[in-house]
């Protein structure tokens, strides 16, 4: 099956400092693809690249099979690719369902009445079975961090998304609130999205991914099936590139 999502030697800098090197990453449908890699290894840049904030230096964008120009993060919600980035979520000063349309208002071109809006929200929330929120109608400020995520995760579905891409959605997160964070994730992916999720718990990555790509100092190390490899593994791959006949040789992939 084509993937859904597939870059091929992707280069980025900033200024004179190359942050990513000949990035490969294939994401498919109905999988949970964890991105993982140690502080600073480029992996909120390569997902701001796929989701049009950061322009590509070089390399391959296709999705669905077909090479794509994404320019800015309207051109990526255009394809069908949402990210929830680890900071700038939600407004605390607006309700769940303001925050869920924010800024998407004339998306399709016609006029969404508050209470199309609400129930679309509320249908939303429903199908990822989303029963600890109390009233869509509350302001984001009185949710919890986990439910506050639930939000963030439902806004991107919303709009029949194809990717979503979650940056660290669980950092914040006590255990309770993580395991249903993670619920969650596995159910979009059930429901035939393709998931990536950047996470440093090697628990959450174990859990619920089914393949895992580990950057290293900008470079892609591997990418492997989740079932393939042990924890020890991964975090060889994340603390020095290489496991084993897993990883990088002289900066290439084996
Ligand atoms: N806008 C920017 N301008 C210059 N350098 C940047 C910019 N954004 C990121 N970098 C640099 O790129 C490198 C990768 O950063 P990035 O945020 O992608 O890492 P990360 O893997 O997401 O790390 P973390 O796990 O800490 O979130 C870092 O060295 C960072 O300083
Ligand atoms: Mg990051």
């Amino acid at each position: 099956m084509t993937p859904v999502l597939e870059l091929r030697g992707i280069d980025k800098s900033f200024g004179p400092v190359q942050v990513l090197h000949d990035v490969a990453l294939t994401v498919r449908a109905g999988e949970v693809t964890a991105l993982v890699g140690d502080n600073g290894a480029g992996k909120s840049t390569l997902v701001k690249c796929v989701g049009g904030i950061h322009p590509i230096d070089s390399g391959e964008y296709l999705f669905e099979g077909k090479p794509v120009q994404v320019h800015s993060p309207r051109d990526a919600a255009a394809l069908g690719i949402e990210i929830v980035y680890q900071d700038l979520a939600l407004c605390d000063n607006l309700d769940i369902v303001q925050n869920m349309f924010l800024g998407r208002e004339n998306k399709r071109g016609i006029v969404l009445d508050e209470d199309t809006m609400e129930e679309m929200a509320a249908r939303t929330l429903a199908s990822l079975s989303v029963k600890t929120v109390k009233s869509i109608r509350q302001h984001v400020s009185s949710l919890s961090g986990g439910q506050r995520q639930t939000v963030a995760i439902a806004k991107a579905v919303l709009w029949n998304s194809k990717v979503v891409i979650l940056d660290e959605p669980t950092a914040a997160l006590g255990v309770a609130q993580t395991a249903q964070v993670l619920e969650l994730v596995r159910r979009l992916a059930d429901q035939g999205l393709a998931v990536v999720l950047i996470s440093h718990n090697m628990n959450d990555v174990f859990a619920v991914s089914d393949r895992i790509a580990a950057l290293y100092l900008g470079r892609m190390a591997a990418q492997v099936k989740t079932s393939d490899v042990t924890h020890s593994q991964v975090v060889e791959l994340i603390t020095s590139g290489r496991s084993g006949d897993l990883g990088l040789t002289n900066g290439v992939p084996a």
